[in-house]
């Protein structure tokens, strides 16, 4: 432990140098002009950019490498922290080239990773630090730090898709949205969340996967939630991301939508309803599958007496007696209070 913890400490110095040669290279490199249009075309202040540090890798294989040339110890966890990769021959080059850097700050603000977005249409459009011993992504919410420190007790906050969506809506003094990185919001991020703010809101990108992805939150977050907890989900207009949304009709317009975010029951049965129309038994066992999740007996019961009423019963009770269903004690939690229990539906969501 007492070697790990050096390593990390190196780590997390070695970020923190990658971080401010990127910042440099945005100011100073010979092809920072091109970086700079592009922050332009995107619409990004200089005052945001420096917020959130984002900075410039530059071309070339060796931008950062160079720089530990006599430090072979340097290199060697420069590699273990992502920065840099061998190939066959273990010849070390530069992961990140000739992109935007965006720098993931922990919740104690240090760097613990990057996601780094080409300047323009090549391809992958965003590349993402790997797990390392100091990044899990599963852990991290891009945003967090920064959102912190703004709002010591925010009473909202918003999950989005991408970087430039957080860093875009706090352009526009939308300054308490977080993005999980590059994969579905997991649920330990979820659980950060829910214990960091009053009310969680999704927002994901206006089209099929972001559709998908709001389904795929709602099951996340189900066995996760307690009386009282708020998740809700808000949906864009076809084509839109947050980004694109909050330029068009700025702060206030952007929270007028947030007003329509359908609450998490709503959501739910919304959802089973446009997929199973009038087949009630349908809907019900469909739904049901997803209460069964539910840990918080409360909570499941609160969906229990929605599902009644929405399949025309009296109450959970007749519906618990009709459908044989044994509402369960309080489960004890696993170890990280977290229960991954059934099968994942596969709901298709046109
Ligand atoms: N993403 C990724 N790798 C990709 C594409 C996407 O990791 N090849 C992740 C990034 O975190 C990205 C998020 O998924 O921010 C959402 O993807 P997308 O909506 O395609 O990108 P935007 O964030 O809208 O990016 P931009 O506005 O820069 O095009
Ligand atoms: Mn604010
Ligand atoms: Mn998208
Ligand atoms: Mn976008
Ligand atoms: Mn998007």
């Amino acid at each position: 432990p007492k070697k790990d913890q050096g390593l990390s400490r190196d780590l997390y110095q070695l970020m923190e140098e990658a971080n401010l040669f990127y910042q440099s290279q945005l100011r100073q490199h010979s092809d920072k002009q091109k970086v700079l249009d592009y922050l332009d075309f995107r619409g990004l202040s200089s005052t945001v950019v420096e917020h959130f540090g984002i900075g410039f890798a530059p071309d070339g294989w060796d931008g950062l490498l160079s720089r530990y040339r006599q430090n072979q110890s340097a290199q060697d966890k420069l590699l273990t922290a992502g920065m840099l990769i061998a190939n066959d021959n273990g010849k070390r080059y530069d992961r990140f080239r000739d992109r935007l850097m965006f720098p993931i700050r922990d919740r104690r603000g240090r760097v613990v990773g990057f996601g780094g977005r080409v300047l323009g249409d090549g391809t992958p459009k965003y590349l993402n630090s790997p797990e390392t011993p100091i990044f899990h992504k599963g852990n991290e919410l891009y945003g967090l730090y920064e959102l912190k420190q703004r709002h010591r007790d925010p009473q909202q906050v918003l999950i989005v898709e991408g970087y430039m969506d957080v860093v875009a809506l706090a352009q526009f003094d939308v300054d308490y949205a977080v993005a999980s990185l590059g994969t579905a919001t997991t649920a330990e991020q979820f659980q950060l969340l829910v214990r960091s703010a009053k009310e969680v809101i999704c927002c994901y990108d206006g089209d099929k996967a972001g559709k998908k992805a709001a389904w795929r939150a709602l099951e996340t977050a189900l066995p996760l939630l307690k009386p009282g907890d708020v998740v809700r989900f808000m949906f864009l207009p076809q084509g839109e991301d947050p980004d694109t949304m909050v330029r068009q009709v700025g702060k206030e317009g952007f929270e007028k939508l947030m007003l329509d975010a359908l609450d998490l029951p709503a959501f739910l049965f919304e959802t089973l309803t446009s997929q199973y129309g009038t087949d009630k038994s349908a809907l019900a066992k469909e739904a049901m599958a997803l209460i069964e999740r539910v840990q918080d007996t409360v909570l499941q019961n609160l969906l229990l007496e929605n599902l009644a009423h929405k399949i025309g019963m009296n109450s959970a009770d007749d519906l618990k007696k009709k459908l044989g269903f044994a509402v369960k004690q309080q489960q004890p939690m696993n170890k990280k209070g977290l229960q991954g229990r059934g099968t994942p539906l596969r709901l298709a969501i046109a």
